[in-house]
C-alpha cells in the first residue's frame, strides 16, 4: 500500500492560541489518526528567526508549542515530531535547493513582494529592512517538505504560493539531476474554523487579539468577557450572523448544542450569559488539555528527550535522501571516479541484447555486437518476461562459460529460441558474450 505523507510546519515564534486549535493542531491531530497516512509534524524554529531575534521567545515558544502538541493528543510514536533545527539535513538541502532555485520567483514571493510595497510607499530602499533569511524563506520551506518527500501539505491559503514554490524547485532539480522528489500539494481544509478575536477580526498574532490556548480558567474567563459586543439589552433577539461570540461557541460544539446557542440568541439572551456559556463550552474542552499541558511545561527535559527521539527517526529518512542528492549533484567521494572511468570503458565496449515487440504481439531481442553488428536474433515470446529470463540466462556465467570453451554450436535445446544472423557464426557470439563475464 502506497501511504500518504502529509506534512506541515509550525513556526515557533508565538504562543498557541484558540485560532491555531480548531484551524490546525486539532484537524491535524485528527488527520494522523487516519488509516493509510503518515503525518510529519515538525517545529519550525529556523523559520522563526526570521522574524524574531529575542533567543528566549524562540526557546519559550518552541517548549509551548511542542507542549501544545503532545497534550492535544500527538502521538509522537505514532507520527513523525521533530525540531527542524534537530535535523541538518534540512539546511544542507536548502542550499542544493538554493542553486537551482530561480531569484526571478523568489522576487515574487508574498511576503518578500509586500516589504518591497511598504518600502517603496515609504520612499525607502525597496530592500530595507528585508532580511536575506525573508527573501530566502520559500526555499528553507520547499527544503523540509521536500526532504521527506511529503504528497500533501495541509497549509492555510496564504501559504499554498510557497507550495507551488516548492514544486517548482523540486521539478527543477528532478530534471536536472533524475527524479528525487516528490512534488507536493497543498491541502487546504475549507471546513476548517477561521475563528475570529476578541474584536471580531480573524485571531490572529499580529491583530493582537488572541485568546491563548491554555491561559489559566480566569485569564480564559476574562478574555472571553472581554469580546466585542453590540450593545443590545437583556431580553432583545440577537443575531448569530456576524458574531464572534456565536462563531466561537461553534468551533467548540456539537450541531446539536450550537442550534440551541442559536435559539437563545433569538430570545434574547443577555451578552453576559452568552459569554458565560461559552466560556464554559471552550473550557470543557480544554481543561482536560490543560492539566496536562502545565503538566509537560514543568518538564522540558522529558520535551527535549521527545524531540530528541523524533530527530532520530525523522533523520532515518534524511540521511540517506541527503546521501543521494549528494551524489546525484557532483558532491563525491573521489575515490569513485576511477570505478566510474572503467564502467564507463568497459560499457562502450558492451554487446548488447535489445528488447522490441513486433507486429504480432509477441516480446523479441536480439543480440548486437559492440561494434552494432546483429548477431541473433530470437524467436516470439509470450511475454516480456519470458523474453528477459532467456537473456538472463545467455547472460550467465554458467551458459558463456559452457558453450564458449567448446567451438561450434551449442545443443539446440540451450538455443532453441534464437537464430543466428547471417553471415555470424556462434563463435563470434560466444567471444562477443564474454564480455558479460567481465562486467561483473
Ligand atoms: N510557513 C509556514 C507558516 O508560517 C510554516 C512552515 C515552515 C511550513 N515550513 C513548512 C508549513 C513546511 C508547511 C510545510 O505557517
Amino acid at each position: 500500500m502506497t501511504r500518504t505523507r502529509v506534512l506541515t510546519g509550525i513556526t515557533t515564534s508565538g504562543t498557541p492560541h484558540l485560532g491555531n486549535y480548531a484551524g490546525a493542531i486539532r484537524p491535524a491531530i485528527a488527520a494522523s489518526r487516519r488509516p493509510g497516512v503518515e503525518s510529519f509534524y515538525f517545529l519550525a524554529d529556523y523559520h522563526a528567526l526570521i522574524k524574531v531575534q529575542d533567543p528566549a521567545r524562540v526557546q519559550r515558544s518552541t517548549l509551548e508549542i511542542a507542549a501544545s502538541w503532545l497534550a492535544c493528543g500527538l502521538e509522537p510514536d505514532k507520527v513523525w515530531f521533530y525540531r527542524q533545527s534537530d535535523i541538518p539535513e534540512i539546511p544542507e538541502l536548502t542550499w542544493l535547493l538554493t542553486c537551482v532555485a530561480g531569484k526571478g520567483l523568489l522576487n515574487r514571493a508574498h511576503a518578500y513582494k509586500a516589504a518591497v510595497d511598504r518600502n517603496r510607499e515609504a520612499g525607502e530602499d525597496d530592500d530595507a529592512g528585508v532580511s536575506a533569511g525573508l527573501f530566502m524563506y520559500p526555499v528553507l520551506m520547499a527544503a523540509d517538505i521536500l526532504m521527506f518527500r511529503a504528497h500533501s501539505v495541509p497549509v492555510g491559503r496564504d501559504q499554498i504560493q510557497h507550495i507551488e514554490m516548492a514544486r517548482d524547485f523540486g521539478a527543477r532539480f528532478n530534471h536536472l539531476y533524475g527524479e528525487h522528489f516528490v512534488l507536493p500539494e497543498a491541502a487546504i481544509e475549507e471546513n476548517v474554523a477561521t475563528l475570529p478575536g476578541l474584536d471580531g477580526r480573524k485571531m490572529s498574532k499580529s491583530y493582537d487579539n488572541t485568546i491563548p490556548l491554555f491561559a489559566p480558567r480566569a485569564e480564559l474567563k476574562k478574555l472571553i468577557f472581554s469580546i466585542v459586543t453590540d450593545s443590545r439589552a437583556p431580553g432583545e433577539p440577537k443575531d448569530t450572523e456576524g458574531s464572534a461570540l456565536f462563531q466561537l461557541h461553534q468551533a467548540f460544539s456539537t450541531p446539536e448544542q450550537s442550534a440551541a446557542f442559536a435559539r437563545a440568541f433569538a430570545e434574547g439572551i443577555g451578552w453576559g450569559e452568552a459569554k458565560q456559556a461559552l466560556f464554559e463550552r471552550i473550557d470543557a474542552e480544554v481543561a482536560p488539555m490543560r492539566e496536562k499541558y502545565e503538566a509537560l511545561m514543568a518538564k522540558p527535559i522529558e520535551i527535549e528527550a521527545i524531540l530528541r527521539e523524533g530527530a532520530i527517526k525523522a533523520r532515518r529518512i534524511a540521511t540517506p535522501l541527503l546521501a543521494e542528492l549528494r551524489h546525484a549533484v557532483g558532491l563525491r567521494d573521489l575515490r569513485e571516479q576511477a570505478v566510474a572511468a572503467k564502467a564507463g570503458k568497459a560499457k562502450a565496449a558492451m554487446p548488447q541484447f535489445k528488447q522490441y515487440r513486433e507486429a504480432d504481439g509477441r516480446f523479441h531481442f536480439k543480440l548486437v555486437a559492440a561494434d552494432g553488428r546483429e548477431l541473433l536474433l530470437s524467436d516470439g515470446f509470450v511475454t516480456p518476461r519470458e523474453a528477459g529470463e532467456f537473456i538472463a540466462r545467455m547472460k550467465s556465467k554458467a551458459f558463456i562459460e559452457q558453450h564458449g570453451s567448446i567451438k561450434g554450436a551449442p545443443a539446440l535445446g540451450d538455443v532453441a529460441f534464437v537464430r543466428l544472423a547471417e553471415g555470424v557464426d556462434w563463435d563470434v557470439v560466444f567471444s562477443e558474450l564474454t564480455a558479460f563475464l567481465e562486467e561483473t
